[in-house]
């Protein structure tokens, strides 16, 4: 509550540039410097911090494969964290293979990525892709979003999406947008909301992980 708020506050104060370089402050606190609410009030409400949100490069590869590893690690201390896992973690042949297929689909214009990146490091990564391969959902494109762990909640998610969405449109041709989420992913739900999802179906218990169960929720956007 508190935290939107001084979202939309500081809103009209801070220079976005989505597309190349978004100033981290806007979104929120700035983790390189911690800059607060109150500390930039004095320093003219910004940093120097950005995050660079541009489209998928080969040399990308070790840092997006470093990052879905990672993912292994935090569901062992966080069970819910809202991505679809395989049973094994997959083999770094396994992840060219993934990676060798994704940059295929995107000179085939199947499927578009961008990535977030801070100080050169990749911490995000977005995609959205041709819900089918046959022609009649062209027009609908399926979203995926992850934000590597100590860099949530900082405003990535949102920047990566920003530029999605208008990609999607204007490069894409995509008319649609949908995705799907745990229903315990009150996190990822809250940024789909905001950047204009509507819930349009539930699963119930559609997503059953370490024996337990919750539901699978459906969201559209039209572009
Ligand atoms: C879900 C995820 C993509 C969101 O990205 P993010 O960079 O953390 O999101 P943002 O910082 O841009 O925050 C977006 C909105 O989420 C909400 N939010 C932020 N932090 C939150 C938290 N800790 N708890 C609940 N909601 C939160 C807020 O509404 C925020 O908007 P606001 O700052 O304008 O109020 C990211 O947390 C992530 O990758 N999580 C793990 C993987 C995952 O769940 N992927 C989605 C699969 S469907």
């Amino acid at each position: 509550m508190l935290r939107t708020a001084w979202f939309l506050t500081s809103k009209a104060l801070v220079t976005k540039r989505i597309g190349q370089n978004v100033n981290l402050a806007h979104f929120g606190k700035c983790y390189i410097c911690s800059l607060t609410k109150k500390n930039r009030m004095s320093r003219n409400n910004s940093c120097d911090h950005a995050v660079n949100v541009r489209v998928l490069r080969r040399r990308d590869f070790a840092d997006l494969v470093n990052n879905y590893y990672s993912i292994y690690d935090e569901v062992k201390r966080n069970p819910w964290v809202g991505i679809d896992l395989f049973s094994e973690k997959p083999s770094l042949k396994d992840e060219r293979k993934w990676f060798r297929d994704t940059l295929k689909q995107i000179a085939a214009k199947t499927e578009l990525v961008l990535v977030a990146e801070v100080n050169g490091k990749v911490v995000g990564i977005t995609d959205v892709r041709n819900k089918t391969p046959q022609q009649e959902q062209r027009h609908v494109g399926v979203v995926g979003i992850l934000v590597l762990e100590g860099y949530r909640s900082m405003g990535v998610g949102t920047a990566l999406l920003t530029e999605l969405i208008k990609k999607a449109k204007t490069e894409g041709k995509y008319e649609t947008l949908v995705l799907s989420v745990f229903g315990n992913n009150k996190h990822a739900q809250s940024l789909y909301r905001k950047m204009g999802f509507t819930q349009y179906g539930v699963l119930p218990n559609g997503i059953k992980r370490f024996e337990q169960y919750t539901d699978e929720i459906c969201m559209y956007r039209k572009l």
